[in-house]
């Protein structure tokens, strides 16, 4: 990646300074990774506060009552809840960990979405118990637990059914959510039952549906068929049920760009697509037009993040390869081994210097799969350097792990020159603090 930077894959705010160090939001990355240590993720809060305008612009104009809700599965820390509160999102929440982190931070518990195909009684009581807006229930037997859980307490939940549209999105086959045999929602041949069923439990009030069909999707026409499943299945329900739906939730699932150019569509060509395509639908159908719910994640996150390491051995395989090994790998960033992803590479504390070499970026981990950069072209690289990987914001931290018993990064957010730390760094005692001795010494 060359020197004239944040090009498409790292947050707008990125400059080159005056030390020719690599610059996001006023802060200069090696002074940021000498002061927090590396393994470093750096947000740009301007950035994230920037695409959630963007979507609530987008959609906004495109459709009239529309509810834009974030994906915490992407990122969540307390202080992203408190930024998504900030700008009037709501938050999709897919486990009690994350439902109780969004509590912690006071996130506003009517604009939590809950989601999950095997939520346990112990998290749909705590979803009752904080008061979430929505639970999208995911099967028969989520249907009945909840009714169960919802009469025990008096109170009546409103849900939305997950249904399975039996659209496969042009996307990896592990990112596929929305196809026939998806692990998720209902089946449309059960949809109609589910229906039934949640109009007769007393403690559910049924106020839609939702569809979430993949993720870093490039092709936008998949969305379309999804809505026109959906919207001729909500005609049924209205002449078998007298059914009127009130809320139609989309899903998230918008690519973003990992390499320069890769061209990810905008949030606006979304909003087109999603908002025409439920108009049409509907009228076509003679339904009222519901809300529009989205559930943006990784477009949100993905770009505002970038993760800064510090090199150390720089190994040449004669008439092969040249190997620069970082202080991270895959256990802060799983996505190159698990879906094949492809990162940029640079040099922070160099990048007003062009490219020279080709090299491989691999993590210090145990295997031989640990590669998070098969082909950066970087500037001259030396031990004691700073690598930056961009748009590492969304599903990095929320799968990294302690693989090698690798401490978690800290999460450093940067505003308007400032860093404010949220997430501090998992020490070696962090890492052993859950392990109980077989016997005493
Ligand atoms: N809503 C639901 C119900 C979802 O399951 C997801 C993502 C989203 C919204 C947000 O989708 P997004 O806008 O972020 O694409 N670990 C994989 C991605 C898994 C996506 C899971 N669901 C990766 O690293 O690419």
């Amino acid at each position: 990646m060359q020197a004239s930077v944040a090009g498409t894959v790292c947050p707008a705010s990125t400059r080159v300074n005056a030390l020719g160090h690599l610059e996001v939001a006023g802060c200069d990355v090696v002074e940021l990774a000498s002061r927090f240590g590396t393994p470093l993720l750096i947000y740009d809060v301007g950035g994230l506060r920037d695409r959630c305008r963007e979507y609530l612009a987008a959609f906004g104009s495109s459709y009239d009552d529309v509810t834009v809700v974030y994906a915490g599965k992407s990122f969540l820390c307390k202080a992203m809840c408190q930024i998504i509160a900030d700008e009037d999102l709501g938050l999709d929440v897919s486990s009690g960990g994350e439902l109780w982190m969004a509590r912690d931070a006071r996130f506003p518990a009517r604009d939590i979405v809950f989601h999950g195909n095997n939520k346990s009684t112990a998290e749909l009581t705590l979803a009752l118990e904080v008061g979430v807006g929505r639970i999208v229930v995911d099967s028969f037997h989520e249907l009945a637990l909840l009714e169960r859980l919802a009469a025990e307490r008096d109170v009546r939940q409103t849900i939305l059914l997950r249904l399975a549209p039996g659209v496969a999105a042009h996307t990896h086959h592990a990112l596929q959510t929305g196809h026939e045999r998806s692990k998720f929602g209902f089946p449309l041949r059960d949809a109609g039952a589910a229906a039934r069923a949640a109009l007769d439990a007393p403690h559910l009030d049924l106020a839609g549906v939702h569809c979430h069909i993949g993720s870093q999707i490039f092709q936008l026409a998949a969305y379309a068929e999804a809505v026109e499943v959906l919207s001729a299945e909500l005609a049924e329900w209205r002449e078998r049920f007298a059914f009127d739906c009130r809320e139609v939730n989309v899903g998230g699932g918008l690519a973003i760009d990992y390499l320069q150019g890769d061209g990810a569509p905008s949030v606006e060509d979304l909003a087109a697509v999603v908002a025409g395509a439920l108009k049409v639908t509907c009228a076509r159908h003679g339904l009222p037009l519901p809300r529009l719910v989205v559930e943006p994640g990784r477009s949100i996150s993905g770009r505002a993040g970038l993760t800064a390491y510090t090199v150390g051995s720089v190994k040449d395989v004669p008439g092969s390869v040249r190997y620069v090994a970082v202080d991270g790998g895959m256990s802060d960033n799983p996505r190159p081994m698990l879906y094949g992803a492809r990162y940029e590479a640079l040099v922070a504390n160099r990048a007003a210097q062009a490219p020279t070499q080709d090299v491989a970026v691999v993590g210090k981990h145990c295997e031989s799969g640990d590669v998070l950069v098969a082909d950066a072209r970087l500037a001259e690289v030396a031990p004691g350097d700073i690598l930056v990987t961009p748009a590492t914001g969304a599903f990095c931290y929320s799968l990294a792990s302690n693989y090698n018993g690798q401490p978690r990064p800290a999460i450093v957010f940067v505003d308007q020159g400032s860093p404010h730390l949220v997430v501090r760094r998992e020490t070696w005692a962090d890492v052993d603090r859950l392990h109980l001795p077989w016997r005493d010494r």
